[in-house]
């Protein structure tokens, strides 16, 4: 961190080293995390690939402040942040990203709240603003409804299902856990999840 005693907790993110200006040091691929969370998944993804870039986004600075608190003990280079909502901030990362994961994302239930799905038209909109090439999306949830929903609107935006797994732990392929996904299998529940690309 360069600030010592900041007054206000989004001035000290804002100014912590890992906050995401313009672009890294090479020209790695870039993956993108929306909905971060406290961190777990990006940083072990991040330490574990170091030939990839890896950005989190989190709308809350409460969250992502205990992110970077991890993020604080292992100081890699190929991880960085940003606070907001995607909507909001989508301009930082126009025509960066190779990949996009959204894991656990919240269901938004009710139908009046549609469009706040990560899954959303309106969201996948962003998203195309985002990719440097062909989209690349990969889904982790919990949810049957909004796992149902998104495949339904991957496919009627034009994506190709290149994996799905009603079952994810009982499948071979390589999986790092976010902090829902810890929670939500020790309770017995499966794992859903799917990559697409257009
Ligand atoms: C249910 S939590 C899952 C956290 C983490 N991905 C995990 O699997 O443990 C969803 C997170 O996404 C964040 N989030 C929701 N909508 C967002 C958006 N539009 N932009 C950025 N972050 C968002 C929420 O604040 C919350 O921290």
């Amino acid at each position: 961190m360069r600030m010592r005693n900041p007054k206000n907790k989004d001035l000290m993110l804002e100014s912590c080293d890992y906050y995401y200006e313009d672009n890294f040091d090479n020209n790695n691929p870039i993956h993108l995390e929306i909905g971060m969370g406290k961190g777990q998944f990006i940083l072990n993804m991040a330490l574990n690939n170091p030939n990839i870039n890896f950005i989190g986004v989190e709308k809350y600075s409460s969250v992502a402040s205990v992110a970077i608190k991890k993020i604080n003990e292992y100081k890699p280079s190929n991880l960085k942040i940003l606070i907001g909502d995607i909507a909001n901030i989508q301009d930082k990362l126009t025509k960066k990203i190779d990949t996009i994961y959204l894991n656990f994302s919240d269901p938004w239930p009710k139908e009046r709240h549609a469009k706040r799905r990560l899954t959303s038209p309106e969201y996948l909109a962003i998203y195309d603003n985002l990719f440097k090439g062909k989209p690349h999306i990969i889904q982790k949830t919990d949810n049957d409804n909004l796992f149902a929903y998104s495949l339904e609107q991957f496919l009627l935006y034009g994506y190709t299902i290149n994996i799905v797994s009603y079952d994810l732990h009982n499948e071979d392929i390589v999986n790092v856990e976010t902090e829902y996904e810890e929670k939500f299998s020790k309770l017995g529940i499966k794992i859903k999840y799917v990559d697409v690309s257009k």
